[in-house]
């Protein structure tokens, strides 16, 4: 006899099946819960990675703050034309390849201080932007002369003179072999001098000599040899005519 010819049996059946599915419905709560959350706490940590993740900047150099004949005969036009406009712009468009390709966010400092982190064109050309835009900023047609108010004080604190200063200073930037780059760093208020080679700065977690740059001396040939040929030397005496001393001021008071 089949449950068709038996309503009693077909009830049983019935009775039989739909408490098992309660059984198996409310053994899979926990499970189905746990899964749940655990599929939301995933997508949770996803955004925050999403969120934490900076963002991938575009650089560009800042318009140069003067003409290119602004520092002559200082620094002559034809070598401020082709050091700002093919120098420094091939660093900047090379490092946007750069961060594009390896996906690298967040300011140019920050890329800096893990560059040991990341690729070599990243180093040179990371550094040799941030370099070059310094570099225009602390050189001004209206420089040279000493400096003055907290910066001088500090500055003779350090070095015991303002001539002491220039003399260390002009010998780091002298005998830093090959291409680099002179510096005057500050690490809260105590002052240091020395140079880096290619286009490392104070910055980078590598660099020799760390602290936040004050004042920086591009020694690389492409500086000076148009005007000054071999003589690295009379480039960084003239150097000090046209160092804008507001700018390193600010630097050093910020
Ligand atoms: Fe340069």
């Amino acid at each position: 006899m089949d449950n068709k010819q038996n309503p009693s049996n077909s009830r049983r059946a019935f009775v039989k099946t739909s408490a098992k599915a309660a059984i198996i419905s409310a053994a899979g709560m926990p499970l189905m819960g746990a899964l749940s959350s655990c599929e939301s706490k995933k997508e949770e940590k996803k955004e925050e990675a999403k969120e934490v993740k900076p963002q991938v900047e575009t650089f560009s150099q800042i318009a140069l703050p003067y003409a290119f004949d602004a520092l002559a005969p200082n620094i002559d036009a034809m070598t401020m034309e082709i050091h700002y406009g093919k120098h420094h712009a091939g660093y900047v468009k090379k490092l946007n390849a750069a961060v594009q390709k390896e996906q690298i966010g967040g300011s140019l400092e920050a890329i800096l201080a893990n560059v040991s982190q990341y690729s070599t064109a990243v180093r040179n050309n990371g550094g040799g932007h941030y370099n070059h835009n310094m570099f225009w900023q602390v050189m001004s047609p209206n420089g040279g002369g000493v400096p003055t108010g907290k910066l001088a004080a500090a500055i003779d604190q350090a070095f015991g003179s303002f001539e002491e200063f220039k003399e260390q200073f002009s010998k780091a930037a002298a005998t830093r072999f090959g291409s680099g780059w002179a510096w005057l760093v500050k690490n809260g208020t105590q002052l240091s001098i020395g140079s880096t080679p290619n286009q490392d700065n104070p910055l980078m977690d590598v660099a020799e000599i760390k602290g936040t740059p004050l004042l920086n001396l591009d020694v690389w040939e492409h500086a000076y040899y148009l005007n000054y040929q071999n003589m690295r030397g009379s480039y960084i005496e003239n150097f000090w005519k046209v160092v804008n001393w507001e700018e390193v001021s600010k630097r050093f008071e910020s």
